[in-house]
């Protein structure tokens, strides 16, 4: 078991060279994804031209459909880098993800903002439905829109507006063929409208967009914060581009007096041409049978919906093994240690998409001697009952190689965003003040020294080495990207009085 749990973890090994050479080609996709529509890394302009300083005020919703939950909250902006917020979280029926209509999801994103309302504003809802018996509601903004609305959509869209723009495709386990090319905003919109809400979707947002906002509102730091990245269910970035390297052209209107658009990268598809990404047995197999094969390679080799079962995909080959001793299960009995490890057959292990990613981050914390709590993981978890102590350290051997090659994958992308920026030439930015990142999601929040192998990686990296990552700081925003939709909302507000 021992030589063959080596040799597993050597095929997960990503050295500093070829870190290397991933950010030459990740730099290369990304200028392409700069000049033309079609390429591998999307490079999607937001319309979004500044970032906030903190001082922005107000009261607004925002919902967030893609990452674990789907979340309502609204948020009261206080002016001074702070905020408070309330909020519901809910996950989305497994059926709904993969329904017929888009109608379905959407009705149900509606009636969760409706429960919200009555749960949390009760009292400015009944004021604006007498309000809206009233009040006769002229084209265009209507007045009895008491709430703007930010909405984070955390899938690829192609965007033409503030509020507007195309579902490209889905991702993350999310295939509903119907709203392929329909406008997101529209759909939630029209489910919004037929129960009556009083709220207008004032802005469409990527979580990554909106974690960049809401760090840049809370810790913005001298020289602001240049990148907003989720490594959570998928994993994906935005950054601060100048316009003059935005070679395609654009479909809305934006200001353009900042010189500069945030640019939602989509760097879950990065290299789907697989010109420098790893690729095991384990990666292949994964891919086979996902529901979206030939796209998002990346993200399936980094972020938290995928790293659980490529080690599922590993245990159960392990297990198939003749040759070696590892989980033998309850048909096969005892093993040649003399222990009886018995797996339950409705074990997660026998099931795609069973083994959930969390285990990992039990197994990387677990420094117990005699492995204990990764031991009881697995039988609670797993139903695997009785593990051996050297059965539970191959799995977690296994589980921190394909850990530490996404955290280091995970480097090729801030890194070669922080080299595209250019900032680490500017003397402005020190240790003390750092290029500011901001990153969210469940895989960098709860995976033990995710990012210090990040940090270790990018050490790695020609032309930053060790002097430039001590002025590179990552700092977790959580919750971001509702505060970030707020924030947007805000800013399309401002768009709109203008307009009138
Ligand atoms: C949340 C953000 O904190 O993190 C979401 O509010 C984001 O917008 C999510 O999608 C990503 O993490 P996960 O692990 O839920 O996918
Ligand atoms: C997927 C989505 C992307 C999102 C990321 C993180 O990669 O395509 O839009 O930002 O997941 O949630």
């Amino acid at each position: 078991l021992e030589t063959e749990t080596d040799s597993i973890v050597q095929q997960f090994e990503y050295s500093d060279n070829d870190v290397n050479k991933a950010v030459k080609e990740f730099l290369r996709q990304a200028d392409e994804g700069l000049e033309k529509d079609g390429t591998s890394l999307s490079q999607i302009p937001t319309y979004v031209t500044a970032v906030p300083n903190g001082t922005e005020k107000g009261l607004y919703m925002a919902v967030d459909l893609g990452g674990t939950n789907f979340r309502v909250c609204s948020i009261q902006l206080l002016g001074d880098g702070t905020f408070s917020h309330t909020y519901n979280k809910v996950a989305v029926p497994k059926n709904l993800m993969v329904a017929k209509k888009a109608e379905d999801l959407f009705a149900f994103l509606a009636q969760e903002i409706k429960k919200f309302l009555e749960e949390h504003h009760s009292e400015d809802f009944e004021h604006h439905i007498r309000r809206r018996m009233t009040v006769s509601s002229p084209d265009g903004f209507r007045d009895e829109h008491i709430f703007r609305m930010g909405f984070t959509f955390s899938f690829p869209v192609k965007q033409v507006g503030i509020n507007k723009g195309t579902l490209i495709r889905w991702t993350k386990g999310f295939d509903i063929p119907d709203a392929i090319d329909k406008d997101v905003c529209a759909l939630l919109q029209a489910e919004i409208d037929k129960l009556h809400l009083p709220i207008k979707v004032a802005a469409l947002v990527n979580d990554t967009v909106g974690t960049l906002m809401a760090r840049s509102y809370a810790a913005p730091g001298k020289n602001g914060s240049v990148l907003g990245a989720i490594f959570g269910t998928g994993t994906n970035g935005a950054y601060v581009e100048k316009l003059s390297k935005l070679k395609k052209p654009l479909a809305g209107d934006y200001d353009q007096s900042t010189g500069e658009m945030v640019i939602n990268t989509e760097w879950g598809s990065f290299d789907n041409q697989l010109n420098v990404l790893p690729t095991t047995k384990w990666d292949a197999s994964l891919e086979k049978d996902s529901l979206n094969p030939g796209f998002q390679m990346y993200e399936k080799r980094v972020s938290g919906m995928f790293l659980g079962e490529i080690l599922r995909l590993v245990v159960v080959e392990l297990l198939n093994n003749p040759e070696v001793s590892f989980f033998k299960d309850e048909n096969s009995s005892s093993n040649d240690r003399g222990s009886v490890t018995i797996i339950s057959r409705d074990s997660g292990l026998f099931k795609q998409w069973g083994l959930d990613t969390a285990i990992m981050s039990t197994a990387e914390l677990d420094q117990d001697p005699e492995l204990t709590g990764l031991r009881q993981a697995l039988e609670n978890n797993l139903h695997v009952y009785a593990p051996a102590y050297e059965d539970a350290l191959a799995f977690k051997k296994v589980a921190h190689a394909i850990g530490r090659r996404a955290a280091r994958l995970s480097a090729v992308a801030i890194g070669a965003i922080v080299l595209q920026t250019g900032k680490l030439n500017d003397k402005d930015v020190t240790e003390e003040d750092p290029i500011d990142i901001g990153v969210d999601g469940s895989l960098v929040e709860h995976y033990p020294g995710f990012r210090p192998m990040i940090y270790e990686a990018l050490r790695a990296i020609d032309g930053i080495g060790e002097e430039g990552a001590k002025r590179i700081r990552i700092g977790l925003t959580q919750d971001g990207s509702g505060v970030g939709a707020a924030l947007i909302a805000l800013v399309a507000a401002g768009m709109e009085k203008n307009a009138n």
